[in-house]
C-alpha cells in the first residue's frame, strides 16, 4: 500500500490562456504538518490553493487530498478541506447562526452539531456576544474571523488559509494565530498563505517560497536559513579595544566584521569554538562583556531568494 501525504501535488499546473500561474508544482504535506506558502503578489499562491481545494481544475498535473483526486473526486475533496479564501464574501444580511447553519448543512452536518460547533468557535474567537447581529455590521476583522469559523465548521481534515490575518488588528490577528497554533498542536494539517514572515516562522513546520508559479525553496525555517545564510554569526563585545587580537583567532573562525571593541565571526561548531575564543581573549588580557549568536531573519532569506530568482530570470 502506498502511504499518501495528506496534500500532494505532482506537476500541478494552471494556465489562464497563455499565462502560466502555477508551473509544475510538486508538493507533499504530511499529516499534522503546517506548511506556509510565501511569495510575492501574483506568484500563484492563491491559484495553487484553489487547485488543491478542488475549486479550480488544473490544466495539467495532479493533486490529491488524503489520497482523493481533486478532479475525479472533487466533491469528496471539498468535504475534506476547509478553505478560508483571500476575499471571503459574507452574506451581509445574515446573522452568524444562520450563516454557519447554511454551510454546515452543505457539509451534511446535523443541526445540533452545527449549533455546538458554532458556539464553541464563536466563543473561541470572541464573537459569541455578536451572534444576534447582522454580519453586514461587523468590522473587517470580525468578518474575517467569521470566514475562518465557516472554514472550520465541519472540522475539516485539511485547512487552507489564504492570508488569514490580513486586515486584522494586532489582537485579532493574535487570536487567529493562537487558533492556528492550537490546531497545529491538535495535529491538524494546514496550508497557510501569508505575507507575514514572522507568522510563517512561528506557525509553520516548513516553508515553501513560490515565485512565478514555481516553488523555488522549500524547507524548515532553520534549513532555509542555513542554506541561504550559512552558519550563524557570533558577536563578541569587549571592555577595551580589540587591538591586534583578531589575527590570533583566524585559524579558528572567519571574522566577518569588527569595530573598535567588538567583532563578529562565523563558526560551524559554536559549542567547540566559542569557549576557545573566550580562553584566548582572557589569555590576551581582554575582558568579555558579552558573547552571543546573532539572530538570522527569515526576511533576509526571503528577500535573497526572491531577488536571486529575479536576477536569474531577467
Ligand atoms: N481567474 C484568473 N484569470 C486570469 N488570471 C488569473 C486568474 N486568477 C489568477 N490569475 C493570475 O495568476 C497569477 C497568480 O495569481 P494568484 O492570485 O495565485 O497570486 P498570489 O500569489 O496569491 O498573489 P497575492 O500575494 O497578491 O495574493 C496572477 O498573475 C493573476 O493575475
Ligand atoms: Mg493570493
Amino acid at each position: 500500500m502506498t502511504i499518501h501525504a495528506v496534500v500532494e501535488a505532482h506537476g500541478l499546473t494552471k494556465r489562464f490562456g497563455t499565462f502560466t500561474a502555477v508551473d509544475r508544482v510538486d508538493l507533499h504535506v504530511a499529516e499534522g504538518e503546517v506548511l506556509a506558502l510565501l511569495g510575492p503578489n501574483g506568484a500563484g499562491k492563491t491559484t495553487t490553493v484553489r487547485c488543491l481545494a478542488a475549486i479550480l481544475r488544473p490544466t495539467a498535473g495532479q493533486a490529491r487530498i488524503a489520497g482523493h483526486d481533486t478532479v475525479a473526486e472533487a466533491q469528496t475533496v471539498r468535504h475534506l478541506v476547509g478553505l478560508l479564501t483571500e476575499f471571503p464574501g459574507l452574506y451581509q444580511r445574515m446573522r452568524p447562526p444562520e450563516y454557519l447553519a447554511f454551510f454546515g448543512q452543505l457539509h451534511e452536518m446535523q443541526a445540533s452539531h452545527i449549533r455546538q460547533r458554532s458556539e464553541q468557535l464563536m466563543r473561541q474567537f470572541g464573537l459569541w456576544d455578536a451572534r444576534d447581529h447582522r454580519m453586514g455590521e461587523f468590522s473587517k476583522g470580525m468578518q474575517q474571523k467569521m470566514a475562518l469559523i465557516r472554514a472550520m465548521i465541519h472540522d475539516p481534515h485539511v485547512l487552507f488559509l489564504d492570508e488569514p490575518t490580513s486586515a486584522m488588528d494586532p489582537q485579532s490577528a493574535k487570536q487567529v494565530r493562537d487558533a492556528i497554533a492550537a490546531l497545529r498542536r491538535e495535529g491538524r494539517t494546514i496550508l497557510l498563505c501569508t505575507h507575514n514572515l514572522a507568522e510563517a516562522e512561528t506557525l509553520a513546520d516548513r516553508i515553501a517560497i513560490i515565485r512565478r508559479g514555481k516553488i523555488v525553496a522549500l524547507g524548515t525555517p532553520a534549513e532555509l536559513k542555513h542554506r541561504l545564510l550559512g552558519d550563524p554569526l557570533t558577536e563578541v563585545r569587549l571592555t577595551q579595544s580589540i587591538d591586534g587580537f583578531l589575527s590570533r583567532v583566524t585559524d579558528l573562525v572567519e571574522i566577518v566584521d569588527h569595530g573598535e571593541t567588538w567583532f563578529r565571526y562565523r563558526a560551524a561548531r559554536a559549542q567547540e569554538v566559542n569557549p576557545r575564543i573566550v580562553r584566548r581573549l582572557t589569555e590576551a588580557g581582554h575582558e568579555v562583556v558579552a558573547i552571543g549568536e546573532l539572530e538570522q531573519h527569515l526576511e533576509t532569506v526571503y528577500l535573497r531568494i526572491v531577488e536571486e530568482e529575479r536576477a536569474g530570470n531577467e
